[in-house]
C-alpha cells in the first residue's frame, strides 16, 4: 500500500465547504502525500455509501449537515466529547472500523486562548445565544474549562433546556426575550444562532450592560463582521469572529488523520476568507 492518505467531508449538500481549502493548505504546508475532498452523500443510500468510502481506503472524513447524528449509528466507537455533544463530525476510519469523535469543542475553546491567551475561563458567566448543535458543543466546552455560570437562551426555549441537561447546576436557562437582562456578571458572550448570517436577519442586541471586559464571540464567518461584532466593538469590548473555531475545529481532525497538529497561520486565514 502506497503512504498516500485520503481524507474528505461528507454532506448533503457539500458545495459550500471550506473544509478542503483548510486540510488542503495543511497537507501542502506540511509536505504530505494526501488529499482533502467534497464528497456529496444524499441521505437514502447512506450506509452503503459509507461502506464505500471504507473499500476506496479513505483513512477519515469530516461529517456535516445533515449527517452529523446519522453516522452515529454506523460507528464501532464514539468518545466521551462526541457522545456528550450528541453529533459527530470526524470519523477515522482504522481496521474497516470507524470511529467518531467531535471537534467543535475543541475548536471553539482553543481559539479563545490562543487569540485571548489572558482570558480566565472561571472567572465569570458566559451567555450563550441559540441551542442548536453549536450551541450544544460550545457549552460542554465551557464546561470543561470550568466555566461557574453559563447562561442558555434561545428562541425554542425547550432546545434549552436538552442542552441544560449536560449540567443543571452551572446552566440556567433564560427567556429570549430577556437575554439582555442578565448581563452583569457575563465574562463571554457567543452568538450561535444563524441571526448575522449573510441572508438572515441581523442579531439585535444591546450590549449597554454588559462589562467592557467581555469578550463577544460570534461563530457566523459570513460576513467576518457581524452587527453584533460591530457593536460590540463601538462598547469597547474585544471581538472574535467566527473564521477562528472553524479553522481550530479542523486541526484536531487533520491530527488524527494526518499525525500532525497543524497552525493556523495568516496565509491559511487569507485563503479561506478570499
Ligand atoms: P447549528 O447546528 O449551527 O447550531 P441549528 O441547530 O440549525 O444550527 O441552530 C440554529 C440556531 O439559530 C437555533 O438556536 C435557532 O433557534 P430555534 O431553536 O428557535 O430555531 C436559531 N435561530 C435561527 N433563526 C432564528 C431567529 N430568526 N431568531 C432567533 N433564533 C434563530
Amino acid at each position: 500500500m502506497s503512504s498516500f492518505i485520503k481524507a474528505g467531508v461528507i454532506g448533503h449538500p457539500i458545495a459550500h465547504s471550506k473544509s478542503p481549502i483548510i486540510h488542503s493548505h495543511w497537507i501542502e504546508k506540511y509536505g504530505l502525500k494526501g488529499s482533502y475532498e467534497k464528497i456529496d452523500i444524499p441521505p437514502n443510500n447512506f450506509k452503503k455509501d459509507i461502506s464505500t468510502l471504507i473499500d476506496q481506503g479513505y483513512v477519515g472524513f469530516n461529517v456535516t449537515v445533515p449527517h452529523k447524528q446519522t453516522i452515529m449509528a454506523l460507528c464501532d466507537y464514539i468518545d466521551e466529547t462526541a457522545t456528550a455533544i450528541g453529533a459527530v463530525n470526524t470519523v477515522k476510519i482504522i481496521d474497516n472500523k470507524l470511529y467518531g469523535y467531535n471537534t467543535d469543542a475543541y475548536g471553539f475553546i482553543q481559539n479563545i486562548k490562543q487569540s485571548v491567551p489572558e482570558f480566565n475561563f472561571t472567572s465569570g458567566a458566559a451567555l450563550v445565544l441559540g441551542a442548536g448543535g453549536a450551541a450544544r458543543a460550545i457549552v460542554y466546552g465551557l464546561l470543561k474549562q470550568g466555566v461557574p455560570e453559563i447562561i442558555v437562551t434561545n428562541r425554542t426555549i425547550e432546545k434549552s433546556f436538552d442542552i441544560m441537561s449536560l449540567d443543571n447546576k452551572r446552566i440556567r436557562v433564560v427567556e429570549w426575550d430577556l437575554k439582555e437582562a442578565n448581563l452583569k456578571n457575563v465574562h463571554l458572550v457567543v452568538n450561535t444562532t444563524s441571526l448575522g448570517m449573510k441572508g438572515q436577519s441581523p442579531l439585535i442586541f444591546n450590549l449597554s450592560d454588559l462589562p467592557k471586559q467581555a469578550i463577544v464571540n460570534d461563530i457566523v464567518y459570513a460576513p467576518l463582521k457581524t452587527n453584533l461584532l460591530t457593536n460590540a466593538e463601538l462598547s469597547g469590548n474585544l471581538t472574535l469572529t467566527g473564521i477562528g473555531m472553524l479553522l481550530h475545529q479542523a486541526r484536531q481532525a487533520f491530527e488524527k488523520w494526518f499525525g500532525i497538529m497543524p497552525e493556523v497561520d495568516d496565509a491559511l486565514i487569507e485563503k479561506v476568507l478570499a
